[in-house]
């Protein structure tokens, strides 16, 4: 039986690169047999770094939405918020006795949040790393879908899990798999070919959000830099054209078609000819995903039942596994 945790914060607008890279790959998961599905929303890692308190509960919501929205059915995985599950701060508390400050601090992700001046950064945004273990231990979740900027936590997971089982003694916690989906597009700026499309880039331009309605995504696309040359007939000839190729990856995906075969439909064509086919079919992925969010967005009881049936699933769960934690653990009870 696997069981398969991942999630994401509520920080900012969700885009093109979170459905491609992360959504559409849960939502294939929850139909693998003999697999249990819990996907979170990690409002408690959002707010190791600067946040808008009065956003954050609206932010929560909105990510709930975008998971359902794009095709998360709440009948097969269980949706819920970190926050209302107790037992992922105390298991945290639990495994930060065995975390070593050494192996924290050369956490790449510490390093670029923290910046210069590692001194001042909060204790929470150091211990990131050990919460984000305890959301998976506390399921002993088997498989976790994460981006590549994810591994390096996740092997600390891993390194957790062994530690404590060797501590005490037992064989308690599974070592969680890391899930790299494929095919994972490399989804980049539209404005630049060599830089990730990113919630935090400057421009609006750069980036299809999930909320953008059909003629904004039309017109970004329309706006997307490229090149004057016409589309070539191989991949190969791509090299050197990391606008074009990052369009004509993106059409694959969103197709679900391999980029040779995208690249094929589109040979000799100029780009005036392949920007609005693509923006048909965005609009044409998109705007029901963007729609259910919408409705969502505008019910948000509905959203809070949903979430509130997820929250039961995961805290019975995570529950018992906590007592057994603490039991091995000595604690008097
Ligand atoms: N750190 C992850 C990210 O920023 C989010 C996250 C927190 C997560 N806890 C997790 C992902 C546990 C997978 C499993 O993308």
């Amino acid at each position: 039986m696997k069981r398969i945790f991942s999630g994401m914060q509520p920080t900012s607008q969700l885009h093109l690169g979170n459905y491609l890279g992360a959504l559409k790959n849960w939502v294939s998961l929850q139909d693998e047999p003999d697999s249990e599905c819990l996907y979170c929303v990690m409002d408690l890692h959002a707010v190791t770094a600067e946040y808008d308190s009065a956003r954050l509960s609206d932010a929560t919501r909105e990510i709930a939405a975008a998971y359902i929205a794009a095709g998360i059915d709440p009948n097969k995985s269980s949706v819920f918020v970190q926050s209302a599950i107790p037992e992922h701060s105390q298991l945290m508390w639990l495994l930060a006795t065995m975390a070593q400050m050494g192996k924290l601090e050369r956490m790449t992700q510490f390093k670029d949040k923290a910046g210069k001046n590692q001194e001042r950064a909060g204790l929470g945004l150091f211990a990131y790393p050990v919460l984000m273990a305890a959301d998976i231990l506390i399921y002993k979740a088997s498989h976790v879908p994460v981006g590549e900027d994810q591994k390096q936590h996740l092997e600390l997971a891993r390194d957790l899990a062994a530690t404590f089982n060797t501590r005490y003694g037992v064989d308690f916690f599974p070592q969680p798999q890391p899930v790299i989906t494929g095919p994972a597009p490399r989804v980049m700026s539209l404005r630049d070919g060599s830089q990730k499309m990113s919630k935090s880039a400057d421009s609006d331009m750069t980036r299809i959000n999930l909320t953008d309605d059909a003629d904004l995504i039309a017109k970004k696309i329309k706006k997307a830099k490229t090149d004057a040359d016409p589309l070539p007939e191989t991949l190969g000839e791509l090299k050197g054209r990391p606008e074009a190729l990052n369009l004509i990856t993106l059409y694959a995906a969103l197709a679900e078609i391999s980029k040779q075969e995208a690249l094929t439909l589109f040979i000799g064509k100029q780009f005036g000819q392949f920007k609005p086919a693509f923006a048909d079919l965005a609009v044409e992925k998109l705007s029901p995903i963007t729609m259910r969010m919408n409705e969502l967005m505008d019910d948000p009881a509905q959203i809070d039942v949903i979430l509130a049936k997820g929250t039961e699933k995961a805290r019975s769960i995570a529950a018992p596994i906590l007592s057994d934690v603490q039991k091995i653990m000595g604690f008097h009870r």
